[in-house]
């Protein structure tokens, strides 16, 4: 098994624990994502909004333009391949044009993806 495939899984079980309920405040690792990306519906940066980013299909968000990369992908944004994406985000989709070297702590990847979860 790849060392991927291993911190993916170890992060999968991580983030399949419950999560606290009611909206959280931004971690601070969050931060850093807040230069590129809005967190209210329709909201337009560098990035495209992470509202309701999870559970959505990659590269899908009406009226942003993705990189090719990102459009072909094909995966869903759910916990697992967020925190997969955001640990590193040139590996898990070669060629997308989101200029992050990733969290390499998966604790501060944890943290993010929990708020992640919250912005509906
Ligand atoms: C320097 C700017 C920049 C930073 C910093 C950044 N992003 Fe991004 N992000 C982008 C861009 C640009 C894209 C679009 C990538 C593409 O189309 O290839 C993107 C794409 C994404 C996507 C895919 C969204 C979709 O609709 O498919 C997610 C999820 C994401 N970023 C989360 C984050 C998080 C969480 C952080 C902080 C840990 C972060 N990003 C930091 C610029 C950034």
């Amino acid at each position: 098994m790849k060392f991927s495939t291993l911190f993916a899984v170890a992060v999968a079980a991580l983030v399949a624990a419950p999560f606290a309920a009611g909206a959280a405040d931004a971690p601070a690792a969050f931060n850093q994502c807040k230069m590129c990306h809005k967190t209210e519906a329709g909201g337009k940066s560098m990035g495209p909004s992470l509202f309701g980013v999870v559970g959505r299909k990659s590269g899908s968000l009406e009226g942003y333009s993705y990189s090719p990369a990102m459009v072909a992908s094909g995966k869903t944004w759910d916990a697992a391949n967020l925190s997969t994406y955001l640990a590193d985000p040139k590996a898990f989709v070669p060629g997308n044009k989101m200029a992050f070297a990733g969290l390499k702590d998966p604790a501060l990847v944890k943290a993010v993806v929990d708020y992640l979860v919250t912005l509906k």
